[in-house]
């Protein structure tokens, strides 16, 4: 099965499954990495060498000499945010001259949809609150979706000044009437004059570039952020993102075709954890939430907010292995459970009237009167955190992992036991 190919990898919960770590591990194969969706509101969190690296928009394979990595058309990039990670990367001694690109067709993140993100989630009451890390994701794509973004393409150009002097003036109508502070155009003018010369030379035509490596058969990987259940489309909408983190996203966030996908990787973290608001049908409010939260260090990379945490779901694993036609699991955070007397699988979400939800139900209204059916198995109750091989882990763990599998579908591809390198288990891939 270890064979050259273009792979998408996508995240089946709420996020923070450890797709960092499995794409660290991935890279390895590819000779590309592509981000399709999202901007700066991903964290993705490697461990190399006993060192911890965050990354939030390049994607993470910078982290390995030689590999390109293309922040595609179907990102929101905010440029200062970029700058800020190129100088990091740079300062670990990172080369990018040549292998970091940024399409000349990807929307930006503009100070003003910081202003909005944070001036619309101030304005929403209390139960309405999507809980965004306020990183103005929401506004970009709505910017592009209203026809009125800036694109990175757009910094090439001369008129970029007067652009933003133009988008400025209407960003403050919406702030106005918001009753947040307006902004001041001149001044963005030139706050944006750096930009231009940090990141020219990395605008590109990365459609091109992309289809030179697909015919070239140079394997590429196609890096989800965030996760299907804050999918715009399939999550649990509106506490959603505003992009297609599922596996077609992968198609129009980069310019390929559904036929240049060999094989699709979901990661799934052996619990659940969410951050930010919203329906969390298994979520933990005791002793056992704290012990994820604490044996798990959930806390998010990218805003510090301690995660909610709560037992596995395999209705939400059996959502995201449909939508997503995941052909092969990353599993992570074994280790995790590690002490616990016995572990949970919720296998469908029980109404007040008996009904019982196999599959995530659309209405979240529906959900809020539901309980979650648990099947019970019992724990292992040692340290799994130095196992090398399946064979070597316990009977118990093994039989929790290959009834998750059994109820969502798919196969095992990848074991994570720990937060570094080599705690990452490869089973069938
Ligand atoms: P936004 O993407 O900042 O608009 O936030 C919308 C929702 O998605 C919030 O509940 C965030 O907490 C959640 N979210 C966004 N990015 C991530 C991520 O990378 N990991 C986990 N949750 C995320």
């Amino acid at each position: 099965m270890r064979s050259l190919m273009n792979t998408v990898l996508v995240g089946a919960q709420w996020g923070d499954e450890g797709k960092g770590k499995v794409i660290d591990f991935l890279t390895e194969e590819a000779d590309a990495v592509v981000r399709f969706q999202g901007g700066s509101n991903a964290g993705h969190t490697v461990v190399a060498g006993g060192r911890k690296y965050v990354l939030h928009l390049i994607p993470s394979g910078i982290l390995h000499d030689g590999k390109h990595c293309i922040i595609g058309n179907g990102v929101v990039m905010d440029p200062f945010d970029l700058m800020k990670e190129l100088e990091q990367a740079e300062s670990w001694g990172c080369e990018l001259k040549g292998r970091f690109h940024i399409s000349e067709r990807a929307h930006m993140v503009m100070q003003w949809h910081r202003a909005i993100d944070a001036a619309e989630e101030a304005a929403r009451a209390e139960g309405s609150k999507i809980g965004t890390t306020g990183r103005g994701i929401g506004p970009a794509y709505a910017a592009k979706v209203g026809r009125r973004g800036l694109r990175a393409g757009d910094i090439l150009k001369p008129d970029f000044a007067d652009v933003i002097r133009r988008e400025v003036a209407e960003a403050n109508r919406t702030l106005r009437a918001l009753g947040a502070h307006e902004l001041e155009a001149d001044e963005m003018a030139r706050l944006y004059e750096p930009v231009v010369s940090a990141l020219m030379p990395y605008v590109t035509d990365t459609i091109q570039l992309i289809h030179e490596f697909i015919d070239a058969k140079r394997p590429i990987l196609f890096e989800g952020a965030q996760a299907t259940m804050l999918d715009i489309d399939f999550g649990t909408y509106p506490f959603v993102t505003s992009s297609n983190p599922t596996a077609g996203g992968a198609c129009t966030g980069s310019g390929i075709s559904p036929r240049s996908i060999d094989r699709v990787i979901g990661v799934m973290k052996l619990y659940t954890t969410r951050v930010g608001e919203g329906p969390f049908p298994t979520e933990l409010d005791d002793a056992d939430g704290e012990t994820l939260r604490v044996r798990g260090g959930e806390f998010g990379a990218t805003t510090g907010r301690p995660r909610r945490c709560g037992w596995f779901d395999a209705v939400v694993g059996r959502y995201a292995q449909r939508v997503n036609g995941v052909d092969y699991w990353a599993l992570t955070k074994l280790d995790v459970l590690d002490t616990f007397p016995v572990v949970r699988i919720c296998t469908g979400y029980r109404r007040k009237d008996g009904f019982v939800y196999t599959t995530f139900p659309a209405d979240l209204g529906a959900l809020a009167h539901c309980e979650p059916v648990y099947e019970d198995l019992p724990g292992w109750q040692c340290d799994t955190s130095k196992t090398t091989s399946w064979d070597a882990l316990p009977a118990n763990a093994k039989k929790y992992i290959e009834r998750i599998i059994e109820l969502v579908g798919g196969k095992i591809g990848v074991l994570s036991v720990g937060p570094g390198r080599e705690t990452t288990l490869r089973i069938n891939i």
